[in-house]
């Protein structure tokens, strides 16, 4: 795979930097990834924002070309997030956990989460945008922004670690996970997935709106659902505007 980085001191958003290019209707080399030291308007899932300090963090975006459509945006997620788990296995020897759809945990806190943006086009293509967030080493003033429990590759790996270094892992991560769904999407990824469930067996909440389901906790699919069950019952649960909890 050819590289083609862009690497950028400041901007508003390395996903809205792609969605931009997209938009312009100019041709984007497939893989084209823009990264950051740090983002004036990053942003995060359901219209959160995401905290991103100068120097301290990886902010990532990868362009990737979909020739089936939306469809793929939500099993495309959750396999960055194992990508990412890989990454961190590699270069630190620690095990992150995912928990669905696509967050990067490690003692339940998050250590990195996932965006996935997307444009339809005349064209037949689907455009997307992958976005990757990934804590390295937490400054005071930004921790005490962030309200959910939280974590840093420093802290969980008790090293120094050298982003240029984790990116060049990660990159070779991505590709290897992104060329595997190319050829036959979840069929074999899903199981890779379950092994590192950070809820596996565990009894959640899944909050929709304002509808809760409980049920235990047992993987996904090879479509990407999450199957929860309830006295012998077994239900799948789609993306969206899902939020999962222990009970
Ligand atoms: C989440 O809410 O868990 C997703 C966070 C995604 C953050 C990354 S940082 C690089 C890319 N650019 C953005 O504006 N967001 C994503």
């Amino acid at each position: 795979n050819n590289l083609n980085i862009e690497v950028h001191g400041i901007i508003d958003s390395t996903n809205q930097r792609l969605m931009d290019l997209i938009r312009s209707k100019q041709d984007i080399d497939d893989g084209l990834t823009v990264i950051s030291e740090c983002q004036t308007e990053g942003r995060g899932r359901r219209g959160r924002s995401w905290i991103s300090p100068f120097g301290s963090h990886i902010y990532l975006s990868r362009y990737f070309k979909s020739h089936e459509g939306l469809s793929e945006v939500a099993a495309l997620s959750l396999v960055i997030g194992l990508a990412i788990s890989n990454a961190i296995e590699r270069y630190t020897g620690v095990v992150a956990e995912l928990k669905w759809p696509n967050d990067v945990m490690v003692n339940n806190k998050k250590l990195a989460g996932v965006l996935v943006e997307a444009e339809g086009q005349s064209d037949g293509f689907c455009h997307l945008v992958i976005g990757i967030g990934i804590n390295v080493n937490m400054p005071e003033e930004s921790a005490e922004l962030i309200t959910q429990p939280w974590t840093d590759l420093q802290m969980v790996s008790k090293k120094t670690i050298d982003r240029n270094e984790f990116i060049a892992v990660l990159l070779a991560e991505l590709d290897k996970v992104i060329d595997a769904f190319r050829v036959d999407k979840l069929t074999k990824l899903y199981k890779l997935w379950n092994n590192r469930n950070a809820f596996e067996g565990d009894v959640v909440n899944i909050t929709t709106g304002d509808r809760v389901k409980s049920g235990r906790c047992i993987g996904i699919d090879e479509t990407g659902a999450l199957l929860i069950e309830e006295d012998n019952v077994i239900s799948r649960i789609f993306g969206g505007e899902v939020s999962l909890r222990r009970a």
